[in-house]
């Protein structure tokens, strides 16, 4: 079987009976589903004419957040007034299975980024179906919508959930998309708000002509692809984009694969499946085939004996004395990462989808 068929196989069979879509099943940590894994999942479930799984996770997307309608309106309420959000007001990243937050562990749940996707996600449902999407999606939806809105430009932790004193560039595309997606789906008018958080990503996030992780820093991070796929906030080809994705391909791919951060130390900091993946669908999209081939050819390099794709490897580490003991304490890295198998399916399907333009 290849590595194609071997990855909806793999989402399929690991899709839970209410629709959610587990990070990964054996890596303890990863049992949860989280809004921004599972969006990027039901998207490439959409392009591979999955469309039963990706309406079933945002079955599962929507029950979760009409749950919380309270908690979204509370925060919502407070940022009006400038007001901290304190213990329970704000939506979490994760869930269990069964839609709950996930209790005992103290992660970096305040994250803004996955609600974004799961609005851009939505409406790549609709697009991909041609149905309109049902009356409760659209209520979530709103309530979403409302709530990035409210929280944009506040600090919340970043999609690798670190640096959370930051407002992150990445965290701003997806909100960015979201709110675009949104308007498509629902008549929704986001103008004001898509027009200045425009306005902070132009005057603030850029540094020597490349997009920055976050205002202050000078590095890029790999998700800054988002700025331009899948989030359209720039065109492809914007010259701070083919300057980030210059630094991207300068300072993150030392060798094959592409690592999230320079200084990233998770694992040792290696290379990530689903970020070469990300740089292969900007290749793709950009006509760069040869570029795209080479990088997906990395990936396929590096599926398990069982046709599992990790969520990296330990290659060209940013600092192989941090690897060790994250090995000791969690094991290998998360495989299969469902994410990195989404991430291929988009990559081959762009791929498969330009190599029979060609043909004809
Ligand atoms: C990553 C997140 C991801 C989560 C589940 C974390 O290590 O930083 O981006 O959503 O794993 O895959």
């Amino acid at each position: 079987m290849d590595l194609y068929d071997r990855s909806i196989e793999i989402i399929l069979a690991n899709q839970a009976h209410s629709g959610a879509y587990p990070a990964s099943p054996n890596f303890p940590t990863y049992r949860y589903s989280w809004y921004r894994d599972g969006s990027y999942i039901a998207y490439a479930m959409d392009l591979v004419g999955e469309h039963d799984s990706s309406r079933r996770f945002h079955q599962w997307a929507a029950t979760v957040v009409n749950a919380r309608a309270d908690t979204i309106r509370r925060a919502v309420a407070k940022a009006a007034h400038n007001e901290p959000l304190t213990g329970s007001d704000f939506l979490h990243t994760r869930y269990t299975i069964d839609g709950n937050e996930a209790s005992g562990e103290n992660w970096p749940d305040y994250q803004l980024d996955g609600f974004g996707t799961w609005l851009w996600s939505l409406n790549e449902h609709q697009r991909h179906t041609g149905i309109e999407l049902d009356a409760k999606w659209r209520t979530a939806a709103t309530l979403v919508a409302d709530y990035l809105t409210a929280l944009w430009a506040r600090p919340s932790y970043d999609c690798w959930e670190e640096f959370p004193d930051n407002v992150h560039t990445h965290t701003l595309a997806a909100i960015h998309g979201g709110l675009v997606a949104h308007q498509a789906f629902d008549g929704a008018d986001h103008r004001m708000t898509l027009a200045a958080l425009s306005e902070f990503i132009e005057t603030k996030t850029r540094m020597n002509g490349h997009y920055v992780k976050f205002p202050g820093s000078d590095a890029v991070d790999a998700s800054l692809l988002g700025l331009a796929i899948p989030y359209r906030v720039v065109d492809l080809d914007h010259p701070g984009m083919l300057d980030t994705v210059a630094q991207i391909e300068a300072t993150l791919r030392k060798g094959g694969g592409v690592h999230r951060y320079p200084t990233d130390t998770f694992y040792g900091g290696g290379e990530w499946l689903l970020l070469t993946c990300w740089l292969a669908w900007y290749y793709l999209e950009s006509g760069a085939y040869g570029e795209a081939q080479t990088a997906i050819d990395w990936v396929e390099a590096h599926v398990t004996a069982e046709g599992h794709l990790p969520e990296q490897v330990p290659e060209n580490l940013n600092d192989p004395a941090c690897y060790g003991p994250w090995r000791e304490r969690w094991g290998d890295s998360a495989s299969p990462l469902l994410w990195s198998h989404a991430m291929y399916l988009v990559c081959e399907t762009l791929r498969r989808h330009a190599s029979k333009q060609s043909a004809n």
